[in-house]
């Protein structure tokens, strides 16, 4: 790559590839954004129609529609290409299909020579992403999913909104798989650096039950937002464009992503979503939460889930 020129490529401009890549174009986030689909036409209409709103963001994106020989230049590759959440399935449903869908994806993207970072978010994004770590043959930390990254941003969001601060301000992670098993890691769940169970346990405005409904409506909110409008895109497409601007930064940030566990919380060779920090080399040090009891059962019971899909395939 010329220096400072970076290319991200986005595999897949359905609802979810094209929403990321009108954010990462609207906040000029790379300098180049190659295309690719099998829909050669629809690709080449999301380069047209983009191109014409280049204009009306801080700095240009040169937006095309491409093919593989792109990704030999490319810092990252995003694959958002496989079948969608249909109603009334869950994630893992599509992982026939898609384990397919990405054997006739990865290999092609590495004949180019790609030696940069692979971000992925089709469903069931954690064991879609192992699969791609395994078929492409990078290190394991250049190869991230979107993890729990949306349904930690909805976590935080839905918080905001019950304590009434900005979800800025609020700091904990919805952890595990990015599905119907996932964790609230509630216990160690801060508002300005106080405990949100302790704010809480300190006030009869607040209820845990409260708390623990917010943290079933964040796993389930999917399904709702499926069936007012077909499927979700914006959240994960400006999820996608955050974790990019992250690695193209090299910020070092701490996001809740799909990253390889080696042990950590007692877990090994499997991918699921972890707070871990995010820079130029891809997903580094993950950080280790504070779990309580019925936590780490509940992790337990999700990363067994995956492994066990993961056997199937594997
Ligand atoms: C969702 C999709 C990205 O949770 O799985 O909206």
């Amino acid at each position: 790559m010329a220096c400072g020129i970076n290319r991200v490529v986005v595999i897949g401009t359905g609802f979810v590839g094209s929403s990321y890549a009108y954010s990462l174009v609207n906040q000029a986030i790379t300098e180049e954004l190659v295309l690719i689909d099998l829909n050669e036409e629809k690709a080449k209409g999301e380069e047209m129609d983009l191109n014409h709103g280049v204009g009306f963001s801080t700095t240009a994106t040169k937006v095309w529609a491409g093919d593989y020989s792109d990704c030999k230049d490319a810092d990252i590759v995003c694959i958002t290409a496989g079948l969608n959440q249909n109603q009334g399935k869950t994630r893992l449903d599509s992982v026939g299909e898609n384990t397919e869908i990405f054997k006739s994806i990865i290999q092609p993207v590495m004949d180019s020579g790609f030696d940069g970072i692979f971000i992925i978010a089709t469903n069931p994004v954690d064991i879609m992403t192992y699969i791609t770590w395994k078929l492409s043959g990078l290190p394991k930390e250049k190869v991230i999913g979107t993890g729990t990254l949306l349904d930690t941003s909805r976590y935080r969001f839905m918080l905001g909104e019950y304590f009434n601060v900005n979800s800025q301000d609020v700091n904990g992670y919805i952890i595990g798989e990015h599905g119907d098993t996932q964790v609230a890691a509630m216990s160690s769940t801060t508002i300005g650096g106080k405990r949100i169970v302790d704010i809480v346990n300190s006030s009869s405005k607040y209820s845990m039950k409260e708390l623990d409904d917010i943290s079933v409506y964040v796993r389930d909110v999917a399904y709702k937002i499926v069936q007012c409008k077909g499927s979700t895109y914006y959240g994960i497409g400006m999820g996608l464009s955050r974790l990019t601007k992250a690695i193209l930064k090299n910020e070092n940030i701490i996001l809740p992503v799909s990253t390889y566990l080696n042990g950590e919380y007692g877990f090994k060779d499997i991918y699921a979503g972890f707070p871990a920090s995010i820079n130029r080399n891809g997903s580094g040090e993950i950080v280790e939460l504070d779990l309580n009891e019925d936590e780490k059962k509940k992790l337990f019971y999700s990363i067994e889930l995956l492994k066990n899909t993961l056997a199937k395939k594997f």
